[in-house]
């Protein structure tokens, strides 16, 4: 099946459910049940190869819910939008049981940090980030997003990816972190690329198997330890324009704060980047939203120059058709999986009857930043960005596409495909 179809089946039904040990016995009416041929590892190796391959071959061969065993846990996938909005309404779906292994794992937060620290954490992710306190991000975006997208000179060849993210990067750092605290050497780089690329499996596996994974985990945790550290001695934390850091750092309890620094900007920035590069690769290999979207551009910033437009929070709203690019680019794209844990046997059934009402209603079965009350809190902020880098980028550069579109990778599988090959682009300033 092409892959398109299955990222997008994945991506707009996908949600896992662990049912770690709850039913020690099969129930007649459990789903079909795939536990691969090696204790404990169970399906983990064919699973591991192309999750998403996986998940689109086992639905054709088993129906829209199943259960694969994989390294000792039993995850059920519900692949029919229906089911998940039902789930993620459950009481019975819970996002923390699910996650806190994959978070001690991943950021090294013990059980009993997450438990003291958890819902403050979610709390003010939601209210620091919430689409009535981004005026207070907006500037600072614009300014720093210039500032690296001068670096790019007049004109010259880049991979796409590595472009975004070089602007990218420094850019939501220095919002969220505050601009003293930017450790965002090549270093600092090449230890970040390698622990994102072994995010998912290091969730799943103790470390001693992903020893060079480990150690950049361990370079990284350092690093935020020194960053916070420094942001806890700053004087400025007292004043009123605290960055989002020094807030989670301030309401914090017990050690751990590494780790909360290190997985906010694994998570502010992994799906942003990825989502800003396939809203750009869409918008160029296509001629004519790309000139659509530059006669928008136009109407708003007037003709190209070399001056530093200044993007204003307001300005994002009429310029609505680079907002459906990036809803589209992220709905084709976005996170194959949402998981949560089932605390007791939750029933796929019935749905068709109650359903059918429901079914025309919503606009809410659009799942590129989760669901449910625990919906990504970081969304507001990442639309605001990669509306103000497209539309910055674009004012500034002409853009050619030196390679065809890439794929999208079949290896991630809980955020933003990456691109399964090179994407070059040439730019030169406009005239
Ligand atoms: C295109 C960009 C993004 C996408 C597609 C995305 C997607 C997601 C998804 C699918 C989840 C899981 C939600 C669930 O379980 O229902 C999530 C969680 C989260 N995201 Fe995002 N995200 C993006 C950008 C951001 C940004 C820019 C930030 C921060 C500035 C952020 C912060 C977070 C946080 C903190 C969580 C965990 C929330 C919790 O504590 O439960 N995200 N994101």
């Amino acid at each position: 099946m092409d892959i398109d179809v299955t990222v997008v089946l994945s991506l707009v039904l996908g949600l896992i459910i662990i049912m770690y040990f709850l039913f020690p016995r099969r129930n007649p009416n459990s789903p079909p049940f795939i536990r691969g041929w090696i204790p404990w590892f169970g399906a983990a190796f064919q699973f591991g190869k192309a999750p998403l391959k996986f998940i689109e071959q086992a639905r054709i061969k088993y129906g829209p819910v199943f259960t694969v065993y994989i390294l000792g846990n039993r995850f059920t996938f519900v692949t029919e939008t229906e089911d998940v909005l039902e789930f993620l309404k459950s009481k019975e779906a819970d996002l923390d049981e699910a996650v806190q292994q994959a978070i001690q794992r991943t950021v090294s937060i013990s059980k009993e940090s997450f438990h003291q620290n958890r819902s403050m954490f979610f709390k003010l992710m939601v209210q620091q980030l919430s689409s009535s306190n981004l005026h207070q991000f907006s500037e600072t975006v614009c300014k720093e997003f210039h500032e690296h997208v001068d670096h790019l000179g007049k004109e010259g060849t880049e991979d796409l990816s590595e472009l975004v993210r070089h602007i990218m990067y420094p850019t939501v750092m220095k919002t969220l972190f505050g601009k003293s605290f930017c450790p965002t050497t090549k270093e600092f780089e090449r230890h970040f690329q390698n622990y994102d690329e072994g995010f998912e499996i290091g969730s799943q596996m103790p470390e001693f198997f992903l020893r060079n994974w480990a150690k950049s985990k361990t370079w990284l945790l350092n690093v935020f330890e020194r960053i916070a550290t420094d942001i806890k001695k700053d004087k400025s934390s007292e004043s009123d324009s605290k960055t989002l850091i020094q807030h989670v750092l301030d309401n914090m309890h017990g050690n751990g704060a590494s780790g909360y620094l290190l997985l906010l900007f694994w998570a502010s920035q992994v799906n942003a980047v990825s989502g800003a590069f396939w809203t750009l690769a869409f918008i160029l290999s296509n001629p004519s939203v790309y000139k659509n979207i530059m006669e928008d551009i136009g109407s708003v910033y007037g003709k190209a120059g070399e001056a530093r437009i200044e993007v204003f929070e307001d300005d994002l709203k009429k310029l609505p058709s680079i907002k459906q690019c990036i809803l589209e680019a992220l709905r084709l794209t976005a996170p194959g999986s949402i998981i949560r844990k089932a605390m007791k046997p939750l029933k796929v059934q019935d749905r068709w009857e109650e359903a059918t009402l429901k079914k025309n209603a919503f606009l809410d079965g659009y799942l590129a930043f989760g669901g449910g009350k625990h919906r990504c809190p970081g969304r507001w902020f990442a639309l605001m960005e990669t509306h103000m880098l497209v539309i910055i980028l674009l004012y500034k550069y002409q853009f050619t596409l030196l390679d065809p579109m890439p794929k999208q990778s079949l290896l991630q599988l809980s955020r933003v495909c990456h691109p399964d090959g090179p994407c070059r682009v040439q730019y030169k300033l406009r005239e």
